[in-house]
């Protein structure tokens, strides 16, 4: 089990075919089976003797790897795809086999260089200070959680509100359960953006609004793809000393793309921000950097005490499990560096921009059809539209027919109380022509 013997020999080739296979042929989406059909088809894995290495990789080859809609294929427009590239996919697996316990420098100080130097590039496309640092963490939610978990132990002084917008990622609402405060919702406005207007005057007809002391932009809300009025935010939290945290788990890749970086404008006085490379930065799963304006206030915060993790910090190094709230940590952005060194920024930038042309020329076959409307401009790769005279059960057969199909994975949304078609460009290989046949299927 543990020696490279002769039979993980042969394990490891049939593992290296795997990868390759299922690199060069990207699985259709498909409609899920049942847990029944799937017990049925699967049988007992789990056994006293072991079932072999053999028989356990057909059955994930060949059962349980295709029941699933893969995030990486450009078919994949619903919910946030993915789109990770092959040398970030490649060199995920080189971490698996590298053992890195990436907490602490002691003990991975080659791979918490190379993340750090990821988490440089990012913050410098927000234009943070070159202090600025952070760490990576598993996903938006723990992102968004321990950047909270900051600003209310180390900025709120026994404040416990915090104002966001009312299309604010349902991560925040959860994180505010977590650590006990509760939300001062701002209305948005009528493309669902919170801005500093709206912010400045929720703030002055509340009766409590000294106890609010965070704000929470979005840069690229989830079901619309909305960038927030960040400038304006920034603004209103400086007037009220409040931490400014911008997520920009989806929306920051858009940053690289000089097409669209003037929305974000703002965002560089943000106190902490976050960004998942596993949703439009071309990474595997999972993946968040997170990112302060200041690190030593999230390290006075997170830092974990134990006599037998004192012994662990060492002079001249960084520890990124101090600055969220984890403690063992994979080194999870290494394949973000790994591809980034790879394939350089330019290739992210064009990569990002391709995908903004294509959602600029679905805008226009929407705009071209009279049976379809435009909910709103896209800010970034999200599209919602109406298709006219249509109900939720239409939307609901349209996208069960795609799926189907093997057209495209969509899934209706809503706006405004009402159900729309909701198309996410993210995969640089979504096509136009994808985007075509998806609204074909609505005629
Ligand atoms: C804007 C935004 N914030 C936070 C999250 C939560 O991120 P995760 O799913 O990685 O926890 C998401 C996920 O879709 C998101 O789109």
């Amino acid at each position: 089990m543990f020696d490279f013997d002769e039979d993980a020999q042969v394990l490891a080739e049939q593992c290296f075919d795997y990868i390759r296979n299922r690199l060069t042929n990207r699985p259709q989406p498909v409609s899920p089976p049942t847990a029944d059909e799937l017990r049925a088809a699967v049988g007992v894995t789990i056994t006293p003797d072991g079932i072999g290495s053999e028989r356990a990789l057909k059955l994930f080859a060949e059962v349980l790897a295709p029941a699933a809609i893969p995030l990486d294929n450009p078919k994949h427009a619903a919910l946030i795809p993915g789109a990770p590239t092959i040398a970030s996919i490649l060199f995920d697996a080189c971490v698996s086999a590298s053992a890195l316990v990436a907490e602490a420098w002691i003990e991975a100080a080659g791979a918490i260089h190379a993340e750090n130097e990821a988490l440089s590039w990012i913050a410098s496309l927000a234009g943070l200070p070159e202090t600025a640092g952070g760490c990576f963490i598993n996903g938006g939610t723990a992102g968004n959680l321990s950047a909270l978990v900051t600003a209310r132990d180390a900025h709120a002084h026994g404040r416990r509100r915090v104002a966001c917008g009312g299309d604010a990622h349902s991560s925040i609402a959860k994180a505010l359960r977590i650590i006990g405060c509760d939300a001062l919702v701002v209305p948005s406005d009528d493309r669902g953006r919170l801005t500093g207007a709206a912010l400045r005057s929720a703030l002055a007809a509340d009766g409590d609004a000294g106890s609010v002391f965070a704000v929470i932009a979005s840069a690229g809300a989830t079901n619309t793809g909305a960038i927030d009025d960040l400038a304006g935010i920034a603004e209103v939290a400086a007037e009220h000393d409040l931490w400014f945290h911008v997520d920009a788990a989806y929306g920051g890749a858009g940053m690289c793309a000089p097409s669209v970086r003037d929305r974000f404008a703002g965002i560089e006085r943000a106190d902490s921000f976050i960004v998942d490379p596993h949703k439009w930065l071309f990474g595997p799963l999972d993946c968040c950097a997170l990112l302060y304006r200041e690190p030593q206030r999230a390290f006075e915060v997170h830092r974990q005490s134990a006599s037998y993790l004192e012994t662990m910090r060492v002079d001249g190094g960084m520890d990124p499990t101090d600055y969220g709230i984890h403690l063992t940590r994979r080194a999870r952005g290494l394949p973000l560096w790994f591809s980034l060194a790879t394939y350089g920024t330019d290739a992210y930038r064009d990569a990002v921009e391709t995908v903004l042309a294509n959602t600029r020329a679905a805008v226009a076959i929407i705009n071209a059809d009279p049976l379809l409307e435009l909910i709103m401009e896209p800010d970034l790769s999200i599209l919602l539209f109406k298709r006219i005279g249509w109900v939720e059960a239409d939307y609901l057969q349209w996208a069960q027919e795609l799926l189907a199909e093997g057209v495209v994975f969509v899934l209706p949304s809503k706006w405004q109380g009402e159900t729309v078609g909701r198309f996410v460009f993210l995969h640089p290989q979504t096509s136009v022509e994808m985007f075509q046949a998806t609204v074909d299927a609505m005629a």
